[in-house]
């Protein structure tokens, strides 16, 4: 299963772009030349972010999260929390994410989210 995000000419240089993904939202970012793209959820108490230079800061209270990797810089979150990082790649000029799913029915977040946590262990 593929989903598409968004195309990559959305992303400002600098800036963010948020995107649905299986329902919820994430938020894209081009940091030194690469494609990032992280669950839009603060590890802390599930903040929403915005993007000041090379961090993410969490909305509700203010932790931050380097832009590169999703690891926690300071704040109320656990210093060792990061964001949880979408792999996606560029199919058509478009950010897509791919997944094999084997019942493509029911929440499909909840099907994919131990596949993600797992690959986040395994970069860590
Ligand atoms: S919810 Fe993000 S710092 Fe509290």
């Amino acid at each position: 299963m593929k989903v598409f995000l968004c195309p990559v000419e959305a992303i400002p240089e600098g800036g963010t772009k948020t995107a649905t993904f299986f329902e919820r939202e994430v938020i894209a970012l081009k940091v030194e030349g690469k494609l990032k793209v992280y669950l839009n959820i603060c590890p802390h108490l599930g903040g929403s972010l915005r993007r000041e230079g090379h961090k993410l800061i969490c909305q509700s209270h203010n932790s931050e999260f380097d832009c590169r990797n999703g690891q926690c810089l300071g704040g109320p979150a656990h210093p060792q929390s990061r964001l949880l990082y979408i792999p996606t790649f560029v199919e058509g000029g478009l950010l897509t994410f791919s997944v094999d799913i084997d019942n493509p029915q029911g929440d499909l977040f909840a099907q994919v989210l131990p596949l993600l946590i797992r690959q986040n262990d395994d970069v860590q």
